[in-house]
């Protein structure tokens, strides 16, 4: 037996047994052993590596004879260059698997359909309020406000309803003081614009609010709900485009083919006065118990405004004269969306709010 550390020379069918011996045995490794990158990483230190079993190989063909030395070192050139081929193979191979591992580890499923938040709405009186603002600003309307505690002058007075005046009781209203009472419509903002303008100015302005009355709570009437009012004022105006605009208004906000029918009535600060109808939608005309067996469901009230409630704001009703209205919200917005009860309005049930 001899020693590698011999100096005499090995044979050479030693050296070529060694390199195929190494040879097999690491592209075994290679191919069949190593099942991660980091064993593959591993096998090639072991082999090809700096103290690897193949550089040593390549150390000892010093003790071979000279003239072996270009053949021996041929074969184990042919035998690295395998190696080193086979790694890459499995390198490649072994990233592939590792990546469609992880991808199927962290597969996230695209179909499932997303957890969507609950996202809040308008309440149906805001959307029937943005839908009746939204037909006046088309018509070159402005938006007024005025305030829900109210003076009894703007409320009653200056609408020429002077105080013990009888049809102040058209109206059961909540004082505060003798002069101050939560406003029980909003025909007050009417003054209040038309002072805060100078005399004659043409207006066109709706005014929505809040309104208290004593009234029962039930499923027809409340102590506090929504009016918007009206006011038009310009040279020349007469009943006729009372009855266009309020006509266009209604057919906007209902139907084009619901019927419109103006009624003569009574109100303090109007002369004329009327009352708007508009034909059932329940029924269409025939008679229900929604509009009471009579096919007709009052929607609004209205008139030209009398000549005391111009001259008293400051208006001169011999060079302008012109037209009111006023609407309850509620009452448009059962109707429309085929409410029964005004309780559900304002108990802010979720189940209820949830289908506007
Ligand atoms: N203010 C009246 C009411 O609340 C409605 C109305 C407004 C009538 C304007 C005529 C003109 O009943």
């Amino acid at each position: 037996m001899r020693e590698p550390h011999d100096s005499v020379p090995i044979q050479e069918d030693d050296m070529d047994e060694k390199i195929k011996e190494l040879r097999e045995r690491a592209r075994i490794a290679i191919t069949e052993t190593a099942t991660t990158l980091g064993e593959l990483s591993d096998i090639r230190v072991k082999f090809l590596g700096k103290k690897g079993e193949m550089t040593s190989l390549l150390r000892s063909m010093s003790a071979l004879v000279a003239e072996e030395r270009p053949r021996i070192g041929k074969i184990v050139n042919e035998a690295r260059a395998e190696l080193e081929e086979l790694l890459a193979a499995k390198s490649e191979e072994l990233s592939y698997r590792e990546l469609e591992e992880r991808m199927a580890r962290e597969r996230i499923d695209v179909t499932l359909p997303g957890r969507t938040a609950p996202v809040g709405h308008l309440h149906p009186l805001t959307i029937t309020l943005n839908r009746i603002k939204h037909i006046f600003l088309s018509m070159g309307f402005t938006v007024e406000e005025g305030p829900e505690i109210e003076r009894d002058y703007f409320n009653f007075e200056a609408l020429n309803l002077p105080k013990d005046h009888p049809a102040r009781d058209m109206q059961d209203s909540f004082y505060i003081t003798e002069d101050i009472l939560l406003r029980s419509q909003t025909s007050p903002v009417q003054a209040r614009t038309m002072q805060k303008n100078e005399p004659n100015t043409p207006i066109r302005m709706i005014a929505p609010g809040r309104v208290y009355r004593r009234d029962s709570y039930d499923a027809t009437h409340s102590p506090m709900f929504t009016q918007v009012e009206g006011l038009v004022i310009d040279k020349g105006l007469s009943f006729a485009d009372l009855k266009g605009t309020l006509e266009l208004c209604l057919h906007e906000l209902f139907d084009k083919d619901v019927k419109v029918r103006f009624r003569p009535s009574f109100f303090p600060f109007t002369e004329p006065s009327t009352e708007v109808d508009i034909s059932c939608a329940s029924c269409r005309g025939a008679g229900c118990r929604v509009c009471k067996g009579t096919g007709w469901l009052e929607i609004l009230g209205a008139g030209m405004v009398h000549p005391n409630v111009l001259r008293m704001s400051g208006y001169d009703p011999e060079v302008v004269s012109g037209f009111a209205f006023g609407m309850g919200v509620e009452r448009i917005a059962m109707l429309a969306y085929g409410v029964d009860d005004l309780r559900l309005f304002y108990d802010n049930d979720v189940r209820f709010l949830h289908q506007f």
